[in-house]
């Protein structure tokens, strides 16, 4: 049972990338910090903001963004220093295995591919309602039966399931075109948050910032393990390692530049939102950003910020269900998942078999699941994930400490410690029923190790036990 332990050398997982299985290499510093915008401003700022206002945080939404945010600089510095010194597909997954062992690899990847499809349906859900709403603005209704799981009153989020099949289309493609669409996508996207601060501004009163904290410090912090979803994705940038020109200068560069321009973006955006309308309000709405807009009579803006959103939310997407299959491609090629999630399509040199399940798994999901769920889900594996990185960055420099790290995470092991006692923090202030959930999705994962990743691990069958 030792060799549940074995960790895989970081010099094969780097010679594995060059063979024939390897993908192709196309992204730099600034597609990357447009795939991490991409992947992070999306269903956090443009549909939690409210709830987490309402319910949790009041106007200090503000202070709950910032809270997370911390939790996210800190963790940045971990992934980016991974990034930067283990470029190859799998993000904290890979990272797990070089510095902790197996076992510890196969517990973040199984809790990636929660993240990753739970969040690829919260958002799938969120795109859904935000297009729903545009269109019966137009004169075309869905029915409700149609627009919605069955737990909301409906047969099946029909919207959902199709922007899911859509995007699944468009990654079998390939990568090159897919990051091409998605710089035009986040354009649009950052223009209208921008768009919403000058609009909303003017419209700030100050007498909606009081009482700042209704709900008192706990809220604040329930509210930061809520809106924490908004700035999830930042580590989908690593997962994409393998298709960067320049891994080490470049993956850390687009890991943190991206969570600094969506920090500040998060930050302004509360403020103006608590301030144009009492937080009470948004009990009513599932589209925030534009029922303020709204209340202040920008009608104009407000359709127009509702455009943004489902661009914005698509853009999500596509960087999320990209990041999953390059999860399933890098455990799939160590043994632990079977081998047609790694095959590589030889003319598109995409993992199409793996992108498709993907699809498929995340479009059922959306279709007949509730948001509410799937978001809190997203939110405690992401967290996990972002522990076990920290505690590797640890880990690695004590087994590995000569090895070259282009970019260091400053002040180790102060900041690891700092991210996973924010993380744990965090944790700790999701509902109990979200904690029992994910232990089950864990116990679930050790069946499927102990039954068949541990022995058809590559590591088994050949040379690399370290
Ligand atoms: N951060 C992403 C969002 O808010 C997942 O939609």
């Amino acid at each position: 049972m030792k060799n549940i332990f074995r960790t895989k050398p970081i010099d094969d997982l780097i010679n594995e990338t060059k063979g024939e299985n390897g993908l192709k290499k196309v992204l730099g510093a600034f597609e990357l910090t447009m795939l991490g915008i991409g992947a992070i401003i999306g269903t956090g700022i443009f549909v939690l903001t409210g709830i987490a206002a309402a319910n949790y945080s009041g106007p200090a939404l503000v202070i709950s963004f910032i809270i997370s945010g911390i939790a996210c600089a800190f963790a940045g510095l971990c992934y980016a220093e991974f990034a930067s010194m283990v470029p190859v597909a799998g993000s904290a997954y890979t990272y797990g295995y070089t510095a902790l062992g197996e076992i510890w690899a196969w517990i973040i990847g199984w809790d990636l591919i929660l993240e990753y499809l739970f969040a690829i349906a919260t958002v799938a859900i969120g795109w859904s309602g935000y297009i729903v709403k545009l269109l019966s603005s137009i004169g075309i209704v869905i029915p409700k039966s149609l627009a919605n799981a069955p737990d909301a009153g409906g047969i099946v989020n029909l919207p959902a399931v199709l922007i899911l099949a859509l995007i699944t289309g468009i990654l079998v493609i390939g990568v090159q075109q897919s990051a091409r669409l998605n710089n035009i996508i986040v354009g649009i996207k950052v223009a209208v948050v921008l768009l919403f601060i000058v609009l909303g501004v003017g419209h700030v009163n100050v007498a909606n910032w009081t009482p700042f904290m209704p709900y008192g410090w706990s809220g604040v912090l329930s509210g930061a393990s809520v809106i924490f979803f908004a700035y999830i994705g930042f580590d989908a940038v690593s997962t994409a390692a393998e298709e960067v020109k320049n891994p080490q200068k470049d993956l850390p560069r687009g890991i943190i530049g991206s969570l600094i321009v969506c920090t500040i973006l998060y930050i302004v955006v509360s403020a103006v939102l608590t301030g144009m309308v009492p937080y009470l309000k948004f009990k009513e709405t599932a589209a925030p950003v534009a029922f303020a807009l709204e209340q202040v009579g920008i009608t104009w803006g407000s359709a127009l910020v509702s455009v943004g959103a489902v661009c914005g939310l698509t853009s999500v997407l596509i960087v999320m269900l990209y990041g999953q299959t390059r999860v399933f491609f890098a455990m799939s090629r160590d043994g632990l998942l079977p081998k047609v999630f790694s095959e590589v399509h030889p003319t598109f040199k995409t993992p199409i078999k793996s992108t498709v399940l993907v699809g498929v798994v995340s479009m059922v999901i959306a279709g007949f699941t509730p948001i509410g769920i799937v978001a809190e889900l997203t939110n405690i594996g992401t967290l996990t994930a972002f522990i076990i990185v920290s505690a590797a960055v640890i880990v690695l420099r004590k087994k590995d400490p000569n090895r070259t790290r282009a970019f260091k995470c400053p002040l180790v092991p102060l900041v690891p410690a700092l991210s996973i006692a924010f993380c744990a923090l965090l944790i700790f202030k999701l509902p109990v029923i979200t904690q029992i959930r994910f232990v089950v999705w864990l116990l679930i994962g050790f069946v499927i190790y102990y039954a068949y990743s541990y022995k058809h691990s590559a590591i088994n069958e050949g040379k690399t036990v370290a």
